[in-house]
C-alpha cells in the first residue's frame, strides 16, 4: 500500500538567516528542525531548555522579535531574519538582573531546568506594566511546569522583583 507523500525526514533544507542573542547565525537546516533544537545544536544555547516538546511545560520559551514564544513548538525556519533572545542573551543585555536576584534571594531556581522559561515569563509580565497581585502572577506563569513544585517561590520572587524589592 502507497503511502502519502511527506517531507517529514525527507531531508528538505533551507537557508536561514537568525539573530541570536546579538549575533547573525547564518545555517542550512532541515525544515523541519524546531527553533528549540536550533539555537541549542546549532547555536550552542543550551541555556534553552526542552521538556515536553508539545508546547506544554514552558521550558524552551525564547523571545522571538520581542515576543515570548515557545522554541519547541516554532520552527527555525520561522525565524528566518528575526532576533532571538534567550535568557543568557537576555542577562547579557543586563534586563533580567533584578529577577535574577529576586530567584537567588527566595531559593526560587532550584534545579533549574524550569528556570530560563520562567524568566523569560516573568520579565514580559513586568514589562508590560505594574506587577500584578500573586493571583496575576499565577496566570502569567500557568503556562510553565516547574517540576520542582517551588511554583510558591517562584511568585514570590516575581512579586518581589515588581515591587523592586528583590
Ligand atoms: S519543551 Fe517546549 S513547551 Fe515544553
Ligand atoms: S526549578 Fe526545577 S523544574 Fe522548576
Amino acid at each position: 500500500m502507497e503511502h502519502p507523500p511527506t517531507n517529514v525526514g525527507s531531508g528538505v533544507e533551507v537557508d536561514i538567516t537568525v539573530k541570536v542573542n546579538g549575533e547573525w547565525v547564518r545555517q542550512r537546516v532541515e525544515a523541519r528542525l524546531s527553533l528549540a533544537d536550533f539555537l541549542r545544536q546549532c547555536c550552542g544555547a543550551t541555556d534553552v531548555h526542552v521538556g515536553c516538546e508539545q508546547g506544554k511545560c514552558g521550558a524552551c520559551t525564547v523571545l522571538l522579535d520581542g515576543l515570548a514564544v515557545r522554541g519547541c513548538l516554532t520552527l527555525a525556519a520561522q525565524a528566518d531574519g528575526a532576533a532571538v533572545e534567550t535568557v543568557v542573551g537576555l542577562t547579557q543585555a543586563g534586563r533580567l538582573t533584578a529577577l535574577q536576584d529576586a530567584f537567588l534571594a527566595r531559593n526560587a531556581l532550584q534545579c533549574g531546568f524550569c528556570t530560563p522559561g520562567m524568566l523569560v515569563a516573568a520579565m514580559t509580565l513586568l514589562e508590560t506594566g505594574p506587577c500584578p497581585d500573586r493571583a496575576g502572577i499565577r496566570e502569567a506563569i500557568s503556562g510553565h511546569y516547574c517540576r520542582c513544585t517551588g511554583y510558591e517561590a517562584i511568585v514570590d520572587a516575581i512579586a518581589a522583583a515588581g515591587e523592586g524589592n528583590p
